[in-house]
């Protein structure tokens, strides 16, 4: 395909979106129906689709109209693309600007952020919320975590350089391998295959650094979903006895294929009995710290979802009170920025709940490198 005829495919993809289709939904149909596209197409329209996304409202700023045509105009103006020639008509380009869209001057850029969420935004990043809402329209990169409980850094990086993978290791985290060349073959190198390296974003690895591990420690990841926790726990104390659970165990289906593969035991369980050294709630949340790989999340997410979450995560805190040992620690993590998902949830739980205490918790975002993620160590007695 053409740069034009893939950017014609973007405006017919966004459109769908636009009008309440997930983002991944319509790329999966948009392929279906395209046979004659191949994989570098497919990777293109990816780019263009959540490249336009992270920046709906500055694209459409800039293009005149928040459809699929605006914000390929305006991505086309923010880069500046050579207009006319992926603007011909010919072809399977799309149509020729318009006198209007041609001489449509743009007012001030807005900041890419909804703007019923801008107030909650500002109180929980405070000096940095307009630096973080700007790294928010970038690529995310893609991270690796080596499996220390497999090798160490440096045979990871060579073994995954000899397929042509190219990494660095964070300054933050030396286990933390950011992908600096072919991202994609990651996924079929012999290094992740074999379980040296898993896909872990940087903010989750540096989370999962600070819990307290000690030697046999029991271990139960209580919103364990594909189980990125309990595997980065188990590769820092591989003697650890990891107990994965999730309210909906499908979810938890590929752990034990997962676990084998980095050499690790887990028994994974729907019904969490007995009580652990620590407990890790992983709760859902509004991924507001990752809308770097899931922008059209940021664009669907409301009040009323934002404030059923909060409701979810309480619920989730005081049912795993039980599961904590006297002594033990719970360790409270969202993939959010949100304070009424991080410190004010936090502090409710505190207030319900005096039997714990707040040993310290940390609020990372992608000023660091990784994803917006939060920790909070509440320690029991
Ligand atoms: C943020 S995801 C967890 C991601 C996972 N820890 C990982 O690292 O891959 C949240 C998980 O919580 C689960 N969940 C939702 N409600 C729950 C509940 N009431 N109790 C336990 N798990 C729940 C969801 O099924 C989902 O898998």
């Amino acid at each position: 395909m053409t740069p034009a005829a893939r950017m014609a495919a973007a405006i017919g993809v966004l459109d769908e979106i636009l009008t309440g289709s997930p983002a991944e939904q319509a790329l999966l149909r948009w392929s279906r129906t395209s046979r004659f596209a191949g994989s570098g197409d497919r990777a293109a329209l990816r780019d263009l689709v959540f490249g336009a996304l992270r920046r709906r409202d500055s694209y459409a700023a800039l293009g005149g109209a928040l459809t699929g045509r605006g914000l390929m105009i305006g991505h086309a103006r923010a880069e500046s693309l050579p207009m006319a020639r992926l603007f011909s008509g010919e072809g399977h380009a799309p149509a020729a600007l318009t006198e209007a869209e041609a001489a449509h001057v743009p007012t001030d850029l807005p900041d890419d952020l909804p703007d019923w969420l801008r107030p909650d935004w500002s109180a929980a990043l405070g000096s940095r919320a307009a630096e973080v809402a700007a790294a928010m329209t970038l690529r995310a990169p893609v991270w690796l975590r080596v499996n220390l409980a497999r090798t160490d850094p440096a045979g990871a990086m060579a073994s995954l350089a000899a397929e042509g993978v190219e990494t660095q290791r964070s300054d933050l985290l030396p286990s933390a391998l950011r992908v600096t060349a072919n991202e994609r073959a990651v996924a079929r190198s012999k290094a992740y295959r074999a379980g040296l390296v898993e896909l872990q974003d940087l903010s989750p690895q540096l989370a999962c650094a600070e819990l307290p591990l000690v030697p046999r420690i029991s271990v139960l990841d209580y919103c364990a979903g594909g189980g990125g926790k309990t595997l980065a726990i188990g590769a820092r104390q591989p003697d650890a006895r990891l107990t994965a659970h999730d309210a909906f165990p499908a979810r938890m289906a590929d752990l034990p294929a997962r676990a084998a593969r980095a050499g690790l035991r887990v028994a994974v369980t729907d019904k969490a009995k007995g009580s652990f050294d620590l407990v890790v709630a992983d709760v859902p949340c509004s991924g507001s710290g990752t809308w770097r790989r899931t922008p059209d999340a940021k664009w669907r997410l409301d009040r009323p979802r934002l404030d059923g979450l909060v409701a979810t995560q309480a619920e989730i805190l005081d049912e795993v009170v039980p599961s904590v040992a006297p002594g033990g620690c719970l360790a409270y993590m969202t993939c959010s920025v949100l304070s009424a998902e991080n410190g004010d949830q936090v502090a409710s739980f505190l207030a319900r709940q005096p039997a714990f205490r707040l040993a310290g918790d940390q609020l990372w975002t992608p000023l660091t490198g990784g994803d917006g993620f939060y920790l909070a160590m509440l320690r029991r007695g």
